[in-house]
C-alpha cells in the first residue's frame, strides 16, 4: 500500500486516483495526521502532495521525518519536492509568484520513474508549477530533467529511491503522468496490481460499520441519481435495515422517474425506502416565482423542511437516526473548499451541497467522498446496479424547475415532462444516449404563432439542449445531424399539446452554463 501525505493541494485526490488506476491500494491523509497513519499503514512507499503553502511559512507543513528515515521510496510532487529538499538539508528559495502552466521538459538521464515512457535527449509536455524553488539539492540528489523555467523538473536520489518533480504528474495536462505514477508504484515500490473496485467496496463497507457502530442508524435522501443510489446501497450492505431512505418527490422529476426508483430499490434491493409525494407543497411554494436563484433556494429550503419532517416521523417510529448519508463526491469536496481564501463568485447555488447537514445536526456518512464520478459508476456496477441506471445523464437537484425559465405551474411542468421524454426517447433510439453527456428539453416562457391543420396556434417554444463534457465544468454543444433534430422536433410538436416550435441550443460552457437557470 501507499501513503499519500496531503499538504492541501487541490489535486491530491488525483494522485490517489492514478494509484488506484494502477491497481494499488492507497490512503490520503492530511499532513497533521501523517505520523499516526504511517504507523498504522506501514506503507511500502510515500507520496508527498503539492500545496499552496511555502516551506518558509510559519508552521509550514512537513512530512514526518521518519518517512525519510525508513528505507522506502518517496515521490515528492511540487511542494513535495520542496519539502523533501528542505527536510533533507537542501535549500528552498521563496518569493516567486505562484503560477501553473504547460511546459516542456528535457530528459538528461534514464530513470525507472519514466522507464518505457520517456527517452533521454527528448522533451515532453508537463503541467508545471512555479512557486518557491529548490536552489540547493540535498546530498545524493541529482537533476535528471529540466525545462528553461524549471531547472529541477525532476531531481532524484536513485540510491535511496527518492523521486521529486516540480511538475504535477497526476493531472491530465501531463499526458504521460499516469504512466510515471504507475512506474513509481510498480517498478520503484515493487507493488503488484491487486486492488480493485471489489476491494474498495469491502473497505467502504467496513469504514461505514466502524463509523456508525453496532447500534447507529442512518437516514438517506435518495434522489435516484447515481451518487445517492450508490451511497445508499453501500450503507445498506454495511448496516442493513438500520438505514432508512426517503425519496422526496418534489414534482420536478422526469416522467415516471419516482416510480422507477421506488420499484428498483424496493424490489431488487429490499431497501427501506419511503417515497413522499410533496409535489403540491413544492409547486405551491414556487408558483409565480421566476427568479432562478429564488427558485433554487426555495427548493432547497422546502427539501430540508420535508426531509426533516419525515425524519421526525421515522424517529417517532423508533427509527431515530444519528447519521445523515450523503453521496458527496470528491469534486464536490474540492469545489466547496476554498484554498485561496479569496472571494469566489456563486454562479448558481447547487441545492444538494450544503444546507441539510448543518440544519439536521447529524454526523455525515459520505462513503463516496474520495471518488470521482466514473469511479462511482464502477462501484455501482460492482453493487449490481443496472447499466441503464449507472449510465444515466446527470440530473440537477432542483429538477425541471430550472428548465422552465419564468414562472412554474403544474401545466407547464407536464408539457416539459412530455417533451423531455420524447426527446430522450429519440436520443436512445438513435443510439446517441451514451455519446451525449447530458441532454434535456427546456420550456421557454415565450409563445409563438404557428399553423397546424388549418388553424392558428399560439403556444410555447421548446429548446433542446445536448452537451458533451467530461466533468460538467466545461461543455460543448452536441453536433447533431439535422435530420435527427428535425425528427425530434416534429414528434414533440405533434405529440405535445402546448408546444408549437422547437429550437436547438448551440451554446458551449463557458460562456453558457449547461442548465438554463
Ligand atoms: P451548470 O448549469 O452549472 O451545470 O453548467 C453543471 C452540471 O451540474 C448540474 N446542476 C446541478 N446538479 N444540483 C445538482 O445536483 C443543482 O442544483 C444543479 N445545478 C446544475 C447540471 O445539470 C449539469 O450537469
Amino acid at each position: 500500500n501507499i501513503l499519500i501525505i496531503d499538504f492541501g493541494s487541490q489535486v491530491t485526490q488525483l494522485i490517489a486516483r492514478r494509484v488506484r488506476e494502477a491497481g494499488v491500494y492507497c490512503e490520503i491523509v492530511p499532513f497533521q495526521l501523517a505520523d499516526e497513519a504511517y504507523e498504522r499503514l506501514k506503507p511500502k512507499a510515500v507520496i508527498l502532495s503539492g500545496s499552496p503553502a511555502s516551506v518558509h511559512d510559519d508552521n509550514a507543513p512537513l512530512a514526518p521525518q521518519k518517512v525519510f528515515e525508513a528505507d522506502i521510496p518517496v515521490l515528492g510532487i511540487c511542494y513535495g519536492q520542496q519539502v523533501t529538499a528542505h527536510q533533507l538539508g537542501g535549500k528552498v528559495e521563496g518569493g516567486h509568484h505562484r503560477e501553473f502552466g504547460r511546459a516542456r521538459i528535457t530528459i538528461h538521464k534514464e530513470s525507472p520513474l519514466f522507464e518505457g515512457v520517456w527517452e533521454v535527449g527528448k522533451d515532453y509536455p508537463v503541467w508545471m508549477s512555479h512557486g518557491d524553488r529548490v536552489t540547493e539539492l540535498p546530498e545524493g540528489f541529482e537533476v535528471i530533467a529540466t525545462s528553461p523555467n524549471a531547472p529541477l523538473a525532476i531531481a532524484v536520489n536513485e540510491k535511496r529511491r527518492y523521486y521529486t518533480t516540480q511538475f504535477h504528474p497526476e493531472v491530465v495536462h501531463t499526458p504521460d503522468g499516469a504512466k510515471l505514477l504507475s512506474n513509481f508504484v510498480h517498478k520503484i515500490a515493487g507493488l503488484k496490481s491487486d486492488w480493485s473496485m471489489a476491494a474498495y467496496r469491502e473497505q467502504a463497507i467496513q469504514a461505514i460499520r466502524d463509523q456508525v457502530g453496532p447500534e447507529g442508524r442512518v437516514i438517506c435522501a435518495l434522489s435516484g441519481g447515481v451518487d445517492s443510489s450508490v451511497a445508499a446501497l453501500l450503507i445498506n450492505e454495511a448496516i442493513g435495515d438500520r438505514l432508512s431512505c426517503i425519496l422526496v418527490d418534489h414534482g420536478l422529476m422526469r416522467m415516471g422517474e419516482a416510480q422507477q426508483v421506488v420499484e428498483m430499490f424496493t424490489e431488487h434491493y429490499n431497501l427501506d425506502l419511503k417515497c413522499i409525494d410533496a409535489s403540491d407543497e413544492f409547486i405551491a411554494a414556487l408558483e409565480g416565482e421566476s427568479d432562478p436563484e429564488i427558485k433554487r433556494k426555495t427548493i432547497g429550503r422546502m427539501f430540508i423542511e420535508v426531509f426533516e419532517r419525515e425524519a421526525k416521523a421515522l424517529a417517532e417510529q423508533g427509527k431515530d437516526a444519528q447519521f445523515l448519508a450523503q453521496g458527496t463526491l470528491y469534486p464536490d469536496v474540492i469545489e466547496s473548499v476554498s484554498f485561496t481564501g479569496g472571494p469566489s463568485v456563486t454562479i448558481k447555488s447547487h441545492h444538494n451541497v450544503g444546507g441539510l447537514p448543518e440544519r439536521m445536526n447529524m454526523q455525515l456518512v459520505e462513503p463516496l467522498r474520495e471518488l470521482f464520478k466514473d469511479e462511482v459508476r464502477l462501484l455501482g456496477k460492482e453493487l449490481g446496479l443496472p447499466d441503464s441506471f449507472i449510465g444515466r445523464h446527470p440530473f440537477p437537484g432542483p429538477g425541471l424547475a430550472i428548465r422552465c425559465p419564468g414562472g412554474i405551474s403544474r401545466e407547464k411542468l407536464e408539457i416539459l415532462r412530455q417533451a423531455d421524454a420524447i426527446y430522450l426517447d429519440e436520443i436512445r433510439k438513435a443510439g446517441l444516449y451514451d455519446e451525449i453527456w447530458q441532454a434535456f428539453a427546456v420550456l421557454l416562457p415565450v409563445q409563438t404563432v404557428g399553423v397546424m391543420g388549418d388553424g392558428r396556434t399560439y403556444e410555447f417554444v421548446c429548446a433542446l439542449r445536448a452537451v458533451t463534457s467530461v466533468d460538467g465544468m466545461t461543455a460543448d454543444f452536441y453536433h447533431y445531424d439535422m435530420n435527427f433534430l428535425g425528427n425530434a422536433a416534429t414528434r414533440i410538436i405533434n405529440e405535445v399539446r402546448g408546444i408549437n416550435r422547437v429550437v436547438y441550443d448551440v451554446t458551449s460552457k463557458p460562456p453558457g452554463t449547461i442548465e438554463w437557470e
